[in-house]
């Protein structure tokens, strides 16, 4: 089983007290931070721009694994801070040409990941197999945390798997303990973590992620 990658949601944490949340996430032993960007147009609701992105990466010391949840990201990718070693996931669903973006964000040295909806068949990756490093498998509609999953979401993370041995199976959305547990069998192993587990307030974010890499 593959060591799972923790990358909490900072839309889900303390907005008004980011830098020590940051720090807190750190200690507590997350591997990314994950940030949804949201335009409003793409998706319902609009959430953290290009400034907290550049104002996140200054506070962080680990890398980015920025979610862009915008129309066109072929023509906006130069607006953020992508560094060697982030994860950027672009929406298949966003553009006519994902590729593009795709291309560009490789190009930045950073890992391209392509996002699919719940809605959307894993099988529309395939075309993309000699570009991407991974999918993220939206098990939520995007836009909005505290949701529940999305029921078949779940399948399409094997499907995911099977389709793409090496690259990495993101998951994003109510990934709960007891989901993160069928996540990990199904093939998952990187998991976005928000409001359903390390910001639900039960364990403290060290004991959340702990429980979380341990989920089997
Ligand atoms: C939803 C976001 C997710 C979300 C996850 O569009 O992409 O990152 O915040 O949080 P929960 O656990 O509340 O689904
Ligand atoms: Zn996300």
């Amino acid at each position: 089983m593959r060591n799972i990658i923790i990358s909490p949601s900072l839309m889900c944490a303390d907005l008004l007290d980011l830098g020590r949340e940051i720090k807190a996430l750190e200690e507590a032993g997350a591997d990314y931070h994950h940030i949804d960007v949201m335009d409003g147009v793409f998706v319902p609701n609009l959430q953290l721009g290009t400034a907290n992105v550049a104002a996140i990466r200054r506070a962080a010391s680990i890398p980015l694994d920025i979610h862009l949840m915008i129309t066109d990201p072929e023509n906006k990718l130069g607006w953020f801070d992508i560094r060697e070693g982030d994860f950027v996931s672009v929406h298949y669903e966003s553009t006519p040409r994902p590729e593009k973006a795709l291309l560009q964000i490789k190009d930045k040295k950073a890992k391209a990941l392509l996002a699919i909806n719940p809605e959307t068949p894993v099988s529309v990756c395939e075309r993309f197999s000699g570009i991407i490093d991974g999918v993220l498998v939206m098990t939520v509609h995007p836009g909005h945390a505290g949701q529940k999953l999305v029921s078949g979401a779940l399948e399409k993370i094997g499907e995911a798997r099977k389709m793409f041995n090496e690259a990495v199976v993101e998951v994003d959305g109510n990934v709960s303990y007891e989901n993160a547990k069928i996540m990990k069998e199904k093939g998952a192993d990187m998991l976005v973590c928000g409001s359903s587990s390390v910001f639900n307030g039960i364990y403290g974010y060290k004991e959340s992620i702990k429980k979380l890499k341990g989920a089997k």
